[in-house]
């Protein structure tokens, strides 16, 4: 049975990074984050028992390598959960996310392709059962079959039972926005995969950082629900600048930051001087995530745009979570 699935991407405002089982992908910490209507995957699964082989499409052309595994591995797991090994699929995917926007197109991918992959093989599942999976995937993916602000509970059991994603609030609770600032020179060089391994490894302010979680949550939380902006975009940024000191203190030291990187940020800083409140939060690359709200939409705009070595910005507002084409 063919089935199409839709997942948006979604920013981190309390960053997951670092696991405690890398095959489960099972975190060392919550995370927290809101789901981004901009930025999207669509995909098609087709599970016939005539295929002998599974076959991965992107943007209609065909892949194979690392990306390709990545994708057979994830069809591996849900064959196995619906018992039916020997079924194999065509899978087609349209990835509505500039690459150059530095979200990681993994987030919306694994969310829509669990989803199609599970209706397509007949299985009932539950958002909560869907998150499971989809966090097998790649984990920031779990939170992304929900939308608006989703919080990813690490859980504590060592089969990952209890590590799925969970909904604070729908889109429509607060209409906070976020421009993606793109940057000219982007390439990223330590993947999110690696980087957050060798910061659990050799970094020695990671214990530090797990410690922060619990805190940052419970006040981010509480900003989410009385809709305290200031709140929510001072403990986001702070959150990522403690994540990104991590990296400065492992070994070998790392960083993702580019010198228009902080650019970025001091700029954010300066408006904040002027009282026009925005935040930024960055993920494992050298681009800029700004969080405002819709009255400073076009001061963010031009601001941004007039810093020497960006490329462009691209706003989005709160997003949907998964749904069936
Ligand atoms: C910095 O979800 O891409 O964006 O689980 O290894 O696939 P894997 O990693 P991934 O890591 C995302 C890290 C982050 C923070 C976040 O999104 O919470």
């Amino acid at each position: 049975m063919k089935a199409s699935a839709k997942a948006h991407t979604n920013i981190a405002l309390i960053k997951y990074w670092g696991k405690r089982d890398e095959s489960l992908i099972l975190p060392m910490n919550n995370s927290l984050s809101l789901t981004l209507d901009g930025f999207y995957t669509t995909t098609t699964v087709d599970f016939r028992e005539s295929l002998t082989e599974d076959s991965f499409f992107l943007n209609n052309q065909p892949v194979s390598g690392v990306e390709y595994e990545r994708v057979t591995s994830f069809l591996d797991l849900i064959r196995e959960y619906a018992g039916k090994p020997n079924f194999f699929a065509e899978v087609h995917s349209t990835n509505y996310v500039p690459t150059a926007a530095g979200f990681a197109s993994s987030a919306s991918g694994f969310a829509a392709l669990a989803t199609a992959a599970a209706k397509s093989l007949g299985l009932k599942v539950s958002d909560e059962e869907l998150s499971i999976l989809t966090r097998q995937g790649s984990g920031s993916a779990c939170r992304s079959i929900y939308g608006g602000f989703v919080e990813w509970e690490k859980g504590d059991m060592s089969d990952g039972s209890d590590s799925y994603a969970i909904q604070v609030a729908p889109a429509n609770h607060w209409d906070i926005r976020v421009a993606a600032v793109v940057l000219s020179s982007s390439a990223k060089k330590v993947l999110s995969r690696e980087g957050m391994k060798r910061t659990v490894d050799t970094s020695a302010y990671y214990s530090s950082w797990v410690e922060s979680i619990p805190d940052d949550l419970s006040n981010i939380k509480e900003g989410i629900k009385n809709r305290d902006f200031a709140r929510v975009g001072e403990i986001a940024e702070a959150n990522c600048l403690r994540m990104h000191a991590t990296t400065l203190a492992a070994n070998p030291p790392f960083t993702y930051w580019h010198d228009t990187t902080l650019a970025v940020m001091q700029t954010v800083q300066e408006l904040r001087d002027n009282g026009v409140l925005a935040y930024f939060t960055i993920d494992a690359g050298p681009n800029v995530k700004v969080l405002y709200l819709p009255e400073n939409e076009e001061t963010i705009q031009s601001t941004l745009r007039e810093i020497p070595g960006v490329d462009d910005v691209i706003a989005s507002r709160a997003g949907q979570g998964v749904s069936y084409i």
